[in-house]
């Protein structure tokens, strides 16, 4: 196991076999060196800092219909609703007040809001905040969309890919194409954006080829971010009552991750702390160096519900930073409030 680690090391990657292998066979000790070694490269590549980012999720209508989802748009007993360009403004000057210079807004796929309304929203973000990154997490757009966002001023987007793994994602990704999705991210790539993909771990039947269907798919595609959580079954969805994924399972994928592209930008999800009271802290341990505190208004945080027991549902914008700041110190990393760019990457 140990020379396996170490190929990956040494290589950036393994062939499908290895990676099966590396999967399915290791054990607590062999973890724990696949840990120093993500950290190593970590702290090598950008030190203790763990970038933040503040998150608005917008709206929570969407027209898809992913399984595993809260907010598919079959579950009638999802509470709506959507913010207006103004109320997302003050978020943004809220998060501004408290330190953030970066700014998530996702959303549900959601036709309300209009090319023309997203444009708006963007330039008045950047004309009121220029000194922030702004990263867009709409679902999937044509590449002129996205061209006029970027356009517009947004710098980043995040899009998972969800699973690379053709059957798993018809199983559960009704009515949508592995392969837009793929071309959207391509897409996003030859725009300039940074972007960012990633995928569930953990879902029912999901397997160790599944995985390294998702590893062989980040290499080639060398995404700036990616974004690795467990699968949380929601009350709501055909998955009720399935099992979830494991914290285990994630951050073996995370320090993989880290070692395959050790620059890449790295989030210790808000799924992952929501699985296990100490998931984020873990996930920094393995390799992790982003976190996404939440900035929504707290009367709809808990309408954002895509899975069960998410957590900071009911704090304060205020009280969610000091309580990531804290944990983050405990473990021996620093959160870092600048814009926390990807270090190759510079705007067409
Ligand atoms: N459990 C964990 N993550 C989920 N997401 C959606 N539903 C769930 C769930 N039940 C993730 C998807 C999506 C991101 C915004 O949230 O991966 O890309």
């Amino acid at each position: 196991m140990k020379t396996v680690i170490d190929k990956l090391c040494d290589n950036q990657s393994l062939n499908r076999e290895e990676f099966e292998y590396l999967l399915d066979n290791i054990d607590d000790k062999s973890l724990e060196y696949l840990r120093e070694k993500a950290d190593e490269v970590r702290i090598r590549e950008y030190g203790r800092s763990v970038y933040t980012r503040g998150i608005i999720e917008f709206t929570n209508y969407c027209k898809q219909n992913c399984v595993y989802c809260g907010i598919r748009h079959d579950n009638k007993k999802a509470d709506r609703y959507r913010l207006s360009a103004e109320e997302i403004l003050d978020c943004c000057d809220a998060g501004y007040k408290l330190g953030y210079r970066t700014f998530v807004l996702q959303g549900g796929e959601d036709p309300y809001y209009t090319d023309e309304k997203i444009i708006e929203v963007i330039r008045a973000i950047k004309k009121a905040l220029p000194d922030c990154a702004l990263t867009l997490s709409l679902g999937e757009k044509s590449f002129n969309s996205l061209k006029q966002y970027y356009e517009a001023g947004a710098d980043r987007y995040l899009l998972r890919h969800e699973t690379a793994a053709l059957v798993l994602y018809k199983k559960y990704h009704p009515n949508m194409s592995l392969e837009s999705r793929k071309q959207c991210l391509w897409n996003l790539k030859k725009i300039g954006y940074q972007v960012g993909a990633g995928f569930l771990v953990g879902l029912p039947k999901q397997t160790t080829k599944d995985y390294v269907e998702d590893l062989m798919f980040l290499k080639k595609l060398q995404p700036e971010m990616i974004g690795i959580g467990p699968f949380i079954a929601h009350d709501n969805t055909p998955l009720e009552g399935e099992v979830n994924g494991s914290v285990r399972q994630v951050v073996t994928l995370l320090a993989i991750v880290r070692l395959m592209l050790p620059k890449v930008l790295l989030p210790a999800t808000t799924a992952l702390g929501s699985v296990d009271p100490i998931g984020r802290e873990q996930g920094i341990r393995f390799g992790a160096n982003v976190v996404m505190p939440n900035l929504s208004p707290t009367n709809v945080r808990a309408k954002y519900a895509l899975y069960n027991g998410k957590i900071c549902v009911s704090d304060e914008a205020a009280q969610c930073r000091k309580h990531i700041e804290g944990k983050v110190s405990d473990i021996g990393y620093s959160l870092d409030m600048s814009r926390g760019d990807h270090k190759n990457w510079r705007r067409l």
